[in-house]
């Protein structure tokens, strides 16, 4: 099952960017930061599950969260959200923030808050998904490490 798998550092390379596209997740602008950091679980060979950190000193979005349709309601998403978190606050990074347009009620479960977008820290409005790439009626969300 998707919740015993191992997660680990993973590449941005074609197959991550298919899962990302296939989970109908942006892509265009992954290639434009130096500050990405992916980490992902795989099944039989095969990338099942991702999740990425767009990192901006003690400030993170989370990003690119996406599992596998056949996998999905296994635990395998709160799994890689708990891991990317792990790794943001051994990091240094005490906030996390992120965009959604169809995961606001997982993310609620996961202790995230709604937040106004106007009180976004100015890195993170900097950013192209906040900027330019997610539409002005995604949820904008946080958590505190
Ligand atoms: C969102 C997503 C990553 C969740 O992954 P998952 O492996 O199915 O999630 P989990 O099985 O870990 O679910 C954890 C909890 O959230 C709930 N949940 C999962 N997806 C949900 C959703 N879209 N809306 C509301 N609740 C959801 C589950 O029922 C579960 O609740 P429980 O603990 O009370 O049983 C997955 O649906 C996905 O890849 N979606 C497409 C891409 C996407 O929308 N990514 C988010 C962009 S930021």
């Amino acid at each position: 099952m998707g919740a015993s798998m191992e997660i680990k550092s993973v590449f941005a390379n074609d197959e991550l960017l298919k899962l990302l596209e296939s989970c109908d997740l942006l892509v265009s602008d992954i290639s434009l930061s130096n500050a990405l950091y992916f980490f992902g679980s795989y099944q039989d060979g095969r990338l099942v599950g991702v999740v990425g950190l767009e990192r901006f000193g003690a400030v993170a979005l989370l990003r690119s969260l996406a599992v596998s349709a056949e996998l999905r309601g296994s635990g395998l998403g709160r799994k890689l959200v708990g891991f990317a978190e792990s790794e943001a606050k051994s990091m240094g990074i005490s906030d996390l923030f992120l965009l959604t347009d169809t995961a606001e009620q997982f993310f609620t479960k996961l202790s995230y808050q709604l937040l106004l977008r106007e009180n976004a820290p100015a890195v993170i409005k900097n950013t192209a998904q906040f900027s330019t790439l997610c539409p002005a009626t995604s949820s904008f969300m946080s958590k505190q490490l």
